[in-house]
């Protein structure tokens, strides 16, 4: 079973909260990073958090949710050995994972709509990386 870190902020604080009792109501082994309630904060500091986590190892996968997706994917990947990945739809989310290896997440609260959150997460954590030669050559690339 993976072990998965999640975060938000505020304006992702709603989605979040709908995705962790989603999680746990599959038994994932979840740990909620905050933020935890809708007072405004910054993405950043929990995009780093939860990055760093999953960077080291001590989680599989993470999951960023702000306003739009876009300040926590940008923030995460500044992470050493972060693939965080933006997706609004269900075509990437299963893309990412095929091609990119996509270790964090990241969705928007203001865009998507809890059905479609909760899909795209679930294709996201049960998609495989295709581990085929030319996807493993571009992903080893990003590292050097
Ligand atoms: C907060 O207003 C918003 O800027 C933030 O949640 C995120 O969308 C940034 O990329």
């Amino acid at each position: 079973m993976k072990k998965i870190a999640i975060g938000s902020d505020h304006a992702g604080f709603e989605l979040k909260e709908k995705i962790v009792a989603h999680l746990k109501s599959q038994q994932y082994d979840i740990k909620d990073f905050g933020t935890n309630s809708p007072e405004s904060c910054d993405y950043n500091d929990v995009a780093k958090t939860v990055a760093q986590q999953v960077a080291n190892h001590t989680y599989d996968r993470g999951i960023l949710i702000c306003g739009t997706g876009i300040g926590m994917s940008i923030q995460a990947n500044k992470i050493d050995g972060i693939r965080a990945a933006l997706v609004h739809d269900m075509f990437t989310a299963k893309a990412t994972r095929l091609h990119n290896d996509s270790n964090v997440l990241t969705m928007g609260g203001r865009i998507l709509g809890e059905d479609l959150a909760k899909a795209i997460t679930d294709t996201w954590l049960n998609t495989v990386f295709s581990n085929e030669a030319r996807h493993l050559r571009r992903v080893k690339k990003i590292e050097s």
